[in-house]
């Protein structure tokens, strides 16, 4: 027997994918047609335009990668780096590690500097690390989604440019909820994802080069060994000048490019700046929530990752029990890796799913869950006090 594709409703409030905002789906539904049509190459211009204002950028290598956001991360690394290059890798939760592992696989020789999970980089390490010996590239995660925090970027950056180190900024968590400032702050590389901040599916590889990059990647003594990310390679089929210069390279994923122009279409007829501050209100309202239910976030406010809130699970308390009491209930969230595995919840109202009532079910579900383990929490405190914030 041969049975339909079937899949659960999902309310999905963990570290992404993110609820898929309905225009997106539709607009994945839009004919395909070939990926050097010259109709296909005008949505490709059209989606690199939409991606230099969501980046903050006038780079003219942007561009969104066949990846997710690890490719991303890879095509960075791999682009940059040449073997035996020096980097500085920014460590304090999983996905740093991810880079510091990524930068050794592509022959760099790897230093880090790290924090505690849930702290933030020290950017006096950084310039501790680069005073004993230069290096290439600086690297660290702006919203790090293992922990819940959101690195402040400028200080780092500024010790960089000072010892001449080209920076990299994981954005897989930020982009399209809090303030990422490409040219502003002067970032040389960044990369992201759509199934987060942007509210696409997972697929697509946002990446950005500053002209120093540009010129490091394209003054390379050495081949980059993945001929997949190339940027020298894919740089001809997405930023030829014109139509008939355009060189097949890969076949696009033509159904995610529509998905992922449509994505920032919304948050440009949005508004950046009004998409952070609704992001910022509804997890404000959320912490209150929280916070009058008696539990504790994990991070010291001025680090809190506004998309992606760490909560402590109070003693006594099973962390994976409530998880899957929640998915009973059609809401995912998420726990924590490594050394906060059991110890928090991750719950994440990031792009279209920041809204208020997700912040009143979410919360409900978890005053009910908790209760049924034998927390204390009076029915309704969390949500009425997420209601006030609201108000407020
Ligand atoms: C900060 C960060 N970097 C990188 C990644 C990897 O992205 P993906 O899972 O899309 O490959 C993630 C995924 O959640 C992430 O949160």
């Amino acid at each position: 027997m041969l049975t339909e594709l079937k899949v659960p409703e999902r309310l999905l409030l963990g570290p992404g994918p993110a609820n898929v905002d309905p225009r997106v789906l539709r607009a994945m539904a839009t004919p395909v047609i070939g990926h050097l049509d010259p109709a296909f190459i005008r949505v490709m211009d059209e989606t690199i335009q939409y991606l230099r204002q969501v980046w903050r950028t006038q780079n003219r290598l942007t561009v969104p990668l066949s990846a997710t956001g690890s490719g991303g991360m890879e095509a960075v690394m791999v682009n940059l780096l040449e073997p035996g290059d020096e980097v500085v890798v920014g460590i304090c939760g999983l996905f740093g590690q991810r880079m510091a592992d990524v930068a050794a696989r592509a022959g760099a020789r790897v230093r880090t500097v790290e924090a505690p999970w849930g702290r933030p980089l020290d950017p006096e390490q950084f310039e501790k690390a680069l005073r004993e010996r230069p290096a290439k590239v600086v690297a660290f995660v702006h919203g790090e989604t293992s922990t819940g925090v959101l690195q402040p970027v400028e200080p780092i950056v500024e010790i960089a440019r000072r010892y001449g180190a080209l920076v990299v900024a994981d954005c897989v968590t930020s982009l399209g909820s809090v303030p990422v400032e490409v040219d502003r702050w002067g970032l040389d590389a960044a990369y992201s994802c759509s199934q987060k901040g942007l509210g696409a599916p997972p697929g697509m590889a946002p990446v950005t080069f500053s002209e120093r990059a540009l010129e490091v990647i394209r003054s390379r003594k050495t081949k980059v060994q993945s001929w997949y990310l190339d940027l020298n390679l894919l740089m001809g089929y997405w930023s030829g000048e014109t139509v008939t210069e355009r060189v097949y390279h890969h076949t696009a994923p033509i159904a995610m490019i529509y998905a992922l122009r449509e994505a920032l279409r919304i948050v440009l007829e949005e508004g950046l700046e009004n998409r952070w501050e609704r992001i910022r209100r509804v997890h404000e309202a959320f912490v209150a929530g929280i916070e009058a239910m008696g539990l504790e976030m994990l991070v010291e406010k001025p680090y809190r990752l506004a998309p992606l809130n760490t909560v402590k699970v109070p003693p006594g308390v099973d962390a994976a029990a409530v998880q899957r009491r929640l998915l009973e209930m059609d809401i995912e969230i998420a726990g924590g890796f490594g050394p906060l595995k059991g110890q928090i919840w991750r719950i994440g109202l990031m792009g279209y799913n920041a809204q208020p009532k997700n912040v009143f079910t979410v919360l409900s579900a978890l005053e009910m869950a908790l209760r049924e383990q034998g927390y204390p929490v009076s029915p309704g405190l969390g949500p009425a006090a997420a209601a006030a914030a609201l108000k407020g």
